[in-house]
């Protein structure tokens, strides 16, 4: 390790000295930490390198992804290992209308008191407001505000209430699809597929040439 630029922060409970520039995992890395769980995508998305910190000077304790926090001169800061959350089990097709169930599939729901210490997102999502919506029978809202979860958990880390927000909100986005949201056309689409409509024309373009089936492609993007 070069220590040049390095700086001191406190991780996983010990002052240690890295090169600055590093995020939280690669500080971990690169101290010698063998950390395999806890690491996916390295890029904001999986939800599973959740981190807690504190920043030098600061006297609010903030939550974040490991993956994507940059570490400064003081900062302290440990990995939360995986958080327990109920997943309900379903099965969305025996229902007819599945968001008529929500109250008895995630019946902790209805006693959030809207206290706001699920607002913890590293996606920024309003999570407060979603679950508020939820309560609220508003599901558009709720959905289309919660599209960017990326399921870390880290919400319901913090519900004094036990409320997994990540699972509520998925069966809502499941159940509105089933409701509302399938389009007639992809209704119809789905069917002629699966009456294998399509079979032959598939054949035919699979047994294709290279310049047949670019000519093939050039015709329909005319249509
Ligand atoms: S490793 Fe996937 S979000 Fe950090």
């Amino acid at each position: 390790m070069n220590l040049a630029n390095s700086i001191t922060i406190e991780l996983e409970g010990r002052k240690i000295k890295v090169p600055e520039g590093l995020t939280v995992i690669e500080s971990l890395w690169d101290t010698g930490h063998d950390v395999k769980r806890g690491v996916g995508c390295l890029s904001g998305l999986c939800g599973a390198c959740t981190v807690v910190y504190l920043e030098k000077d600061s006297k609010k304790v903030r939550f974040g992804l490991g993956c994507q926090k940059v570490i400064e001169d003081g900062l302290i800061v440990i990995m939360l290992p995986y958080f327990p959350s109920r997943v309900a089990h379903y099965l969305l097709t025996s229902m007819d209308s599945p968001l008529q169930h929500l109250a008895e599939i995630y019946s902790e729901l209805y006693t959030c008191n809207d206290c706001k210490a699920c607002n913890v997102c590293p996606e920024w999502i309003d999570v407060a407001r979603v679950m508020k919506a939820a309560k609220d029978e508003d599901y558009e809202t709720a959905t289309n505000h919660i599209t960017d979860c990326i399921m870390c958990g880290l919400c319901a880390s913090r519900c004094p209430k036990g409320i997994a927000p990540q699972h509520v909100a998925l069966f809502i986005q499941r159940a509105l699809v089933v409701e509302r949201l399938f389009p007639p056309n992809l209704h119809q689409r789905l069917s002629e597929m699966e009456s294998l409509k399509f079979e032959q024309e598939l054949a035919r373009v699979a047994a294709m040439g290279t310049d047949e089936l670019e000519s093939y492609c050039h015709t329909l993007g005319e249509a």
